[in-house]
């Protein structure tokens, strides 16, 4: 079994590049962006807005997850994934700097609202939600499209 397995992984990563790669670039990044929608939107912010009862356990969850996720956010941007399906804008690729700035702002932002959480400190933790908050809106208006 473990023999078929490394197979499989060696014949993956010497695979030719195939023309739906593109599609699956913009794919994970949809995806990826969906989950952390969901665990910074639906799950936090409806519990902060009392629109869905508040879980201390899974709302420490959610800034957990955000937290373990935040690394991979650079890896949804591989250079000139644009097509007519996606919002992403070529100034990501030609602002790098820029943008590498906007990924860093939101990895350590998730990292202070994971620390606020974790510290059950409330007068901490509703400032760094809304920092995450603004660095999800100043990415949006800087490089995707409207
Ligand atoms: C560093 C830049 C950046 C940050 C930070 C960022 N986003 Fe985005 N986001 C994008 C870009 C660019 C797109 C467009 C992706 C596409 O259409 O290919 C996007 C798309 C999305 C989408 C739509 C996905 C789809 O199905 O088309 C959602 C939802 C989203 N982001 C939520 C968030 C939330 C919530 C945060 C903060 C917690 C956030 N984003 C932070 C750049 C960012």
């Amino acid at each position: 079994m473990r023999v078929i397995t490394t197979g499989l992984i060696v014949s993956l990563l010497s695979a030719p590049v195939f023309a739906g790669d593109l599609e699956d670039q913009i794919a994970f990044r949809k995806g990826y962006w969906q989950v952390v929608k969901h665990e910074f939107g639906d799950v936090m912010a409806a519990m902060v807005r009392e629109k869905r009862p508040m879980d201390a356990e899974r709302f420490a969850e959610a800034a957990a997850r955000l937290s373990a996720l935040a690394p991979l956010a650079a890896e949804t941007f591989p250079e000139g994934s644009v097509s007519d399906d996606s919002r992403a804008l070529p100034k990501i690729w030609e602002d790098q700097a820029g943008f590498a700035d906007a990924l860093s702002t939101y990895e350590t932002r998730i990292g202070d609202l994971k620390a606020a959480v974790d510290s059950g400190d409330q007068s901490r933790i509703g400032p760094a939600f809304k920092a995450v908050g603004g660095s999800c809106k100043n990415c949006h208006d800087n490089y995707r499209a409207d």
